[in-house]
């Protein structure tokens, strides 16, 4: 895979960013997915949320989190007390990557391969290059991997401020935490404690700023 590298205009403003990214080429995941799901947020955010790829509802909608897991990232965020309206949430990944249940039946979500994860990156580099976020969350492995590298492991490192070594344009404060999905794919009885876990890792995020 070439890479988005080539499809990545040399501007930090955002619209422009997106609209180039809605043609992006960059590896395969283009092929079977409706459309690019860019980053959302004011460009002045502080804090930038990054998880691991648009799912079935939001590359229908082509906005970031807007389905079954950006509700619970909803009630998270609520929870720890961050104004979603500020912050910018993206992807590391900007095509859903899915299979069908059967001909025609139900996209189920695929976890993207570290070639398309390394593909997809210059635009998160320009993405955090535009907004210059003092903190930055990382929403489960595929995040915390693609900026941290591939040997960042989220459960030893969870909920720690991190200064890593990565060169992360604006150098913000990282913060590490599991995915909502992985709470709502968890068993239901440990739903409540998961999702604790998650506010207590946003609050240390909100807490570095
Ligand atoms: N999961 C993600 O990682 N990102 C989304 O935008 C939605 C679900
Ligand atoms: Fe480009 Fe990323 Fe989509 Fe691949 S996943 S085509 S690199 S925007």
């Amino acid at each position: 895979q070439p890479g988005a590298g080539e499809f990545v205009p040399e501007t930090t403003d955002l619209a422009e960013l997106a609209a180039a990214a809605s043609g992006c080429r960059g590896c395969d995941l283009y092929r079977n997915a409706e459309r690019t799901v860019f980053g959302a947020g004011p460009a002045t955010a502080r804090l930038v949320l990054v998880g691991e790829q648009p799912g079935d509802q939001e590359d229908r909608a082509g906005e970031p989190f807007v389905g079954p897991a950006g509700r619970l990232l909803d009630r998270a965020l609520e929870e720890a007390g961050i104004d979603r309206g500020e912050v910018y949430v993206t992807n590391a990944v900007k095509h859903f990557k899915f299979e069908r249940a059967a001909a025609g039946g139900r996209r189920i979500h695929k976890k993207p391969a570290r070639g398309e994860v390394v593909a997809c990156r210059p635009w998160l580099v320009a993405e955090l290059q535009a907004v210059r976020p003092e903190v930055l969350v990382c929403l489960g492995a595929t995040a915390a991997q693609s900026l941290l590298g591939p040997s960042f492991r989220v459960t030893a490192h969870r909920g720690e401020i991190l200064h890593p070594d990565a060169e992360i344009p604006s150098d913000p404060a990282v913060v590490a935490t599991i995915h909502p999905s992985a709470i709502l794919r968890g068993p239901s009885e440990q739903r409540e404690e998961a999702l604790a876990g998650l506010v207590a890792d946003l609050r240390v995020a909100a807490g570095a700023l």
